[in-house]
């Protein structure tokens, strides 16, 4: 059933008051629910979500309801006839060793010896009781668990611990109390083997706050990088953003069977081991600062998702746009911002961009869906980021920070809207935010034109800028949207000129201005501009948009050497990378002089060492082919890998000396240490080895050599990447002893899963086949799949766009298999399919065949039926 944002109807019976007592085991739990209810509306009946559930008894008032007081089909509990207030018990039983789809009470590793945890985003908790299971109903959690002693030492629920005790037969007991009104969907508990680490964390208000992180036996050691994370992700919150924490304790807890990437619960956040555990011996240096994001993102969420919640699940960007944002801003401030800002912006165009340009396209506050898992997407947590920073950009730092305090005061404990947010900044700054609502409304991206014109005679620089966005699904007209732009002028000496407008007081002026587009089209007229200038336009990426500049080739070298903003720097190298591809794809060969004026610049920022290493490492890396394709009809991913491997290989070829000699200074990566500069440094080494190694084959030892001196996992990785893509000899060799090393080692095997999938060979395509027997692979296990097949399909386009097919019937059939296990995964892995219509004609038939024939087969999910259903929609 599709469901319409305009639809949305406050709830008829509110929840104040839940009490649970959950008698916990593998095979057999039983949930007993105590459900203090208000009627809203007095003819409604009461109908509570209620899935996969056994229903052993109901009780109105203590009364036990007989088989024909209530219904219980399609996934509600229908009462009618009650008048409210009134208390609703319920006894279920649940089975969480049998629920491999992984939502709701459920089973982590084997019966003996795994543990139980719960995952209720979204729709989850109606797997555990009968419930109102929807974000605007909040209430007041008390949590009892009991559990055998030995086999679930450790208990946890949400919230404040309030008594645990011995119940005498081998079992025990742990109460814990909520006092934060919270939706269903935050509700978590723990129980299991688990050891943990823990620390005090003084708040600015001179709260005491326990930290623990809880982890099975053979990856607590791993923790302590997660746990100084999660102390700089509290002391940065207090800090840039005000807000501090508000329970006297903070759980999180590690698992290996996850379907994302980790959950906010209030109070116990669950994490996804890949996001949590990182030492230098099987973590490399992008693991730690994706365990720094997520650490981060998950606790942010206890103000932007917890304290204020969203109204609907239409609104799921307000909890996550807004904490994505966060998230980035945090990892900015400790780690290194241009790099963070690069791989945000790779991010956008390879995932976004494409997502927006095919069927699965949707606003970043959508208007309708059917299965809102579905929803958890690149457009809702990306570009719903990306508004947010627009917002920063406009409002600035203070303005920006006025408003979210405001959207904090004026809604806590409550469950808020895309229009209250924009109310409250628009508010708390003295502007009408309104206009901004379009971005969230209309899907796809954008695309501004630039052009700029040097009138010498009246010493004026005219800039003028147009947008225009193409038709989506179900979006045929699209409205103009403010965007800012962010932009700076340089003169031939690379110095930036003091901005003004026509018109403008002198006072107002400096060396970046952002200006804003509120219309299809405007020119913005710069005065006293003496000589024609090099224009730096959207500067650190100030919108989420196709950028079409006239820009001269000159004009962007000057900015990739000289540009004083890293982020258009690598813009800048990027934009030429773009042209350079372009006319590889199509004349076969990239044009010499535009080619050497690129690798001239990639090649001064390699030789400089005043440069950030992590850009040098950035301008170096060619866009992937995803991004590449970006904005292209009939797409033959062939010919587009050879593409842009001409550029690559042309690349490295033209710097084979700065490469050598700068690796060679580099010096060995070292034990792995975390300071972003030390990253930095192996980054660009790493970078430059790949370079080396594609240039020539006689570089081959170096990475041989690397491979076995490495002293840390980024570097032994990054040479196995290298003399696999290489085809060495030894390749082979070192793959086995990769695999020998880290025997066991499940978050390490996925790395060796991916690097295997992601070879940019068809060939591929067999090994996949073949690595799906691997012991180490499980089909249950969502990172393993994601590891393999999701890397093959999702990130290596030459192999699963083989042109006879055999990549499209792999992943299709894994699809299938995995439909009836984990439908989410499922779902996730066929969206793979969803651009099909770009394609040339032959892999466009073979895509739409296989689309066909998954959706013919019975029993599908509504999540995987849902995707296909829409990738197929005309
Ligand atoms: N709210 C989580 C986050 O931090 C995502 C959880 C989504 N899970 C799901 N099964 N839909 O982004
Ligand atoms: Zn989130």
């Amino acid at each position: 059933p599709t469901r319409f944002l305009r639809d949305y109807r406050a709830p008829a019976w509110r929840i104040d008051d839940v009490e649970l007592d959950v008698e916990l085991d593998a095979a057999a739990t039983t949930v007993h629910a105590r459900l203090s209810l208000q009627q809203d509306d007095a003819t409604a009946p009461l109908e509570l979500d209620a899935e996969a559930l056994d229903l052993l008894d109901l009780r109105v008032d203590g009364r036990v309801l007989a088989g024909d007081e209530f219904t219980l089909a399609d996934g509600r509990l229908v009462v009618p006839g009650l008048r409210g207030p009134l208390v609703l018990e319920s006894r279920v039983r649940i089975a969480p060793d049998r629920n491999t789809a992984l939502q709701g009470l459920y089973l982590s590793g084997t019966p003996e010896h795994g543990f139980l945890l719960t995952q209720c985003e979204a729709e989850g908790f109606r797997r555990i009781t009968p419930f109102l299971d929807r974000s605007d109903v909040l209430a007041r959690y008390t949590v009892t668990l009991r559990a055998d002693r030995a086999r679930y030492p450790v208990l946890l629920a949400n919230g404040n611990a309030d008594g645990a005790g011995d119940l005498g037969d081998g079992r025990h007991w742990a109460r814990f109390v909520d006092p934060h009104p919270k939706p269903s969907y935050l509700f978590a508990l723990v129980a299991g083997r688990l050891e943990s680490i823990e620390r005090t964390f003084v708040t600015a208000q001179g709260r005491r706050v326990r930290l623990v992180i809880h982890a099975e036996a053979d990856a607590i050691g791993r923790c302590d990088w997660a746990m100084q994370c999660l102390e700089h992700a509290m002391r940065w919150d207090e800090q840039r953003f005000g807000r501090c924490y508000d329970l006297d304790a903070f759980h999180v807890v590690a698992t290996h069977d996850f379907t994302m990437g980790a959950m906010e619960n209030k109070g116990l956040n669950i994490f996804n081991a890949k996001y949590l555990l990182a030492d230098p011996a099987s973590a490399t240096d992008d693991d730690h600062r994706h365990v720094l994001a997520v650490v981060g993102h998950e606790y942010f969420h206890n103000w932007s998702g917890n304290r204020v919640t969203c109204r609907d699940w239409f609104q799921l960007c307000l909890k996550e746009g807004l904490t994505v944002y966060r998230e980035q801003e945090f990892e900015s401030d400790l780690a290194s911002r241009t790099l963070r800002r690069i791989e945000d912006v790779r991010l956008l165009w390879r995932a976004q961009f494409s997502e927006d340009a095919g069927p699965l396209a949707h606003a970043v506050r959508p208007d309708r869906y059917s299965e809102i898992n579905n929803f958890y997407t690149a457009t809702v947590y990306e570009k719903g980021a990306e508004i947010v920073r627009m917002l920063g950009v406009v409002l600035g730092r203070d303005g920006f920070r006025r408003g979210l305090d405001l959207y904090f005061a004026r809604h806590d404990g409550t469950a808020a809207t895309i229009e209250d947010f924009l109310a409250a900044l628009g508010d708390a700054n003295d502007v009408d935010l309104s206009p901004w609502l379009a971005w969230y409304e209309q899907a796809g991206t954008p695309e501004l034109r630039a052009s700029g014109r040097h009138d010498a005679r009246r010493r004026c620089y005219e800039l003028t800028l147009e947008q225009r966005t193409a038709p989506t699904p179900g979006q045929a007209h699209k409205r103009a949207l403010p965007i800012p732009v962010a932009v700076a002028l340089f003169d031939r000496s690379g110095r930036a000129l003091p901005l003004r407008l026509d018109g403008e007081d002198a006072a107002v002026a400096a060396n970046e201005r952002v200006l804003l587009l509120g219309s299809d089209s405007a020119t913005f007229r710069f005065v006293d501009v003496d000589e024609a200038p090099t224009p730096s336009l959207l500067r650190g990426f100030s919108a989420p948009v196709r950028l079409v500049q006239d820009t001269s080739p000159q004009a962007l070298a000057a900015l990739a050497r000289h540009d004083n903003d890293g982020f258009n720097r690598w813009f800048a190298s990027d934009a030429l990378v773009r042209r350079l591809f372009a006319q590889a794809l199509a004349h076969g060969e990239p044009e010499a002089t535009l080619f050497s004026t690129w690798t001239g610049c990639v090649g001064s920022a390699l030789d400089d060492t005043g440069v950030d290493p992590a850009l040098a490492a950035e301008m170096l890396t060619v866009a992937d082919a995803t991004s590449l394709a970006d904005g292209l009809d009939d797409v033959d991913p062939e010919g587009v890998h050879q593409a842009r491997a001409r550029v690559e290989t042309g690349l490295a070829c033209a710097l084979v000396a700065p490469l050598l000699r700068r690796r060679l200074a580099l010096g060995d990566g070292g034990d792995l240490a975390v300071e972003p500069l030390a990253q930095a440094r192996r980054r660009l080494r790493n970078a430059c080895l790949a370079a080396l190694c594609r240039a020539d084959v006689a570089h081959a030892p170096l990475a041989r050599a690397q491979y076995e001196q490495a002293r840390n996992l980024t570097d032994r990785l990054a040479a196995l990447g290298v003399l696999l893509s290489m085809r060495d000899a030894g390749a082979s060799a070192a793959l086995a002893d990769f695999a020998a090393r880290h025997a066991g080692d499940a978050l390490v095997l996925d790395k060796w899963f991916s690097l295997q999938a992601t070879e940019a060979d068809p060939r591929a395509c067999e090994r996949v086949a073949a690595l799906l027997a691997h012991p180490a692979f499980r089909w249950s296990n969502p990172n393993n799949v994601y590891a393999l097949l999701g890397a093959f399909a999702l990130r290596n386009p030459r192999a699963f766009h083989r042109a006879d097919g055999d990549g499209y019937r792999l992943v299709a059939d894994a699809i299938l298999r995995l439909d009836a296990l984990t439908p989410q995964v499922a779902a996730r892995l066929a969206t793979a399919f969803g651009a099909w219509r770009r394609y040339e004609p032959i892999r466009r038939a073979l895509m739409h065949r296989e689309l066909e024939r998954m959706l013919g087969r019975e029993h599908l999910s509504p999540d995987l039926a849902d995707i296909l259903g829409r990738s197929l929609a005309v």
